[in-house]
């Protein structure tokens, strides 16, 4: 589509990282809404912190559709040690009143979007449970759905177990809902094995300052909180932290940026790789999901500045 920009809707579970993504896909200016889902916070933290972001970040009109409290059949799985007890490390006071959540709920306003003709671009960051409702709606992928891109999965070590990536084991049933479907049309997962390759420091927190205004001191102190939290859990780690959902908001929009695999993909549901990505030989009859196998770390790094324009 030569000249209008597709629309980009953003499902999340905010999350650090996801406020991250957020702040950096608003910067290019075609966010048409936010969809939120249960997952490194409660439904109703990352529906607030949503709306939190859009509001310092000088977008309080856009629509975040409040979705899935709780994954599809496995319990709630918050992630407090990453970031904090409701998602923004304690730094979740909103500079004034919050507009109002969407009436309807995420997959409702998602299957409206998804529906017609206009095409519509989707970064996924969280657990898949809001997207396999809606896959499910249609009976696979919705007609409107243009380009998906997932944070999720690992084809190397995982970070809840040692094979499952969290956004995948928080709801492993979602996520084979979406993947069983997903390969019929664009279809981008963005795994551990490239996101942990970009690390963001205390000193890359502390320029994200540079933003001004009531977004940017206050993005400097939660992503600080986010690196020291990860510090404090891998002592012996590598420096910095991860920040995965910006990574995977460079692959929607910076796709070169990354090498990629065209692989049918499952995801284990029972037993002790449950959440565990499961590569599929094309007997399996499943279309291939572009997986990134390789990222250009310095190339993200002058994407991710010039974007901010810091
Ligand atoms: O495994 C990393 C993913 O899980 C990121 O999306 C992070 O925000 C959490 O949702
Ligand atoms: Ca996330």
């Amino acid at each position: 589509m030569a000249g209008r920009a597709v629309p980009l809707i953003l499902d999340m579970d905010p999350g650090v990282d996801d406020a991250l993504a957020l702040v950096t896909a608003l910067r290019g200016g075609r966010v048409a809404g936010v969809s939120t889902v249960a997952g490194n916070a409660a439904a109703a933290d990352t529906c607030r912190n949503a709306r939190l972001v859009l509001a310092r970040a000088g977008s309080p009109g856009l629509p975040v559709a409040a979705g899935a409290e709780r994954p599809l059949f496995a319990d709630p799985l918050p992630a407090e040690a990453v970031h904090g007890p409701h998602g923004l490390w304690q730094a979740e006071e909103a500079p004034g009143p919050l507009p109002t959540p969407w009436p309807e709920p995420a997959w409702r306003w998602l299957g409206r979007l998804l529906e017609g003709t206009e095409p519509v671009d989707l970064l996924a960051t969280g657990p898949l449970t809001n997207l396999a409702r809606v896959f499910l709606w249609f009976d696979g992928r919705p007609p409107a759905l243009d380009t998906l891109v997932i944070m999720g999965g690992s084809l190397s070590a995982g970070n809840v177990t040692p094979t499952a990536e969290y956004n995948l084991y928080a709801d492993p049933e979602a996520a084979e809902v979406v993947l069983a479907a997903a390969g019929r049309g664009r279809t981008r997962l963005v795994g551990l094995d490239v996101t942990r390759r970009v690390r963001f420091t205390r000193g890359d927190a502390a320029r994200l300052a540079g933003l001004g205004g009531t977004l940017g001191p206050w993005l400097a102190e939660v992503v600080t909180a986010y690196v020291e939290a990860a510090a404090r859990r891998h002592p012996q780690g590598p420096p910095g932290a991860a920040i995965h959902d910006v990574v995977a908001l460079a692959a929607l929009e910076q796709p070169e940026l990354f090498e990629w695999e065209e692989r049918p993909l499952g995801v284990v549901t029972t037993g002790p790789w449950r959440g565990s990505l499961l590569p599929l030989p094309p007997e399996a009859g499943r279309a291939p999901v572009a997986v990134a196998r390789r990222v250009d770390v310095e190339g993200f790094g002058r994407w991710f500045w010039r974007r901010l324009g810091l």
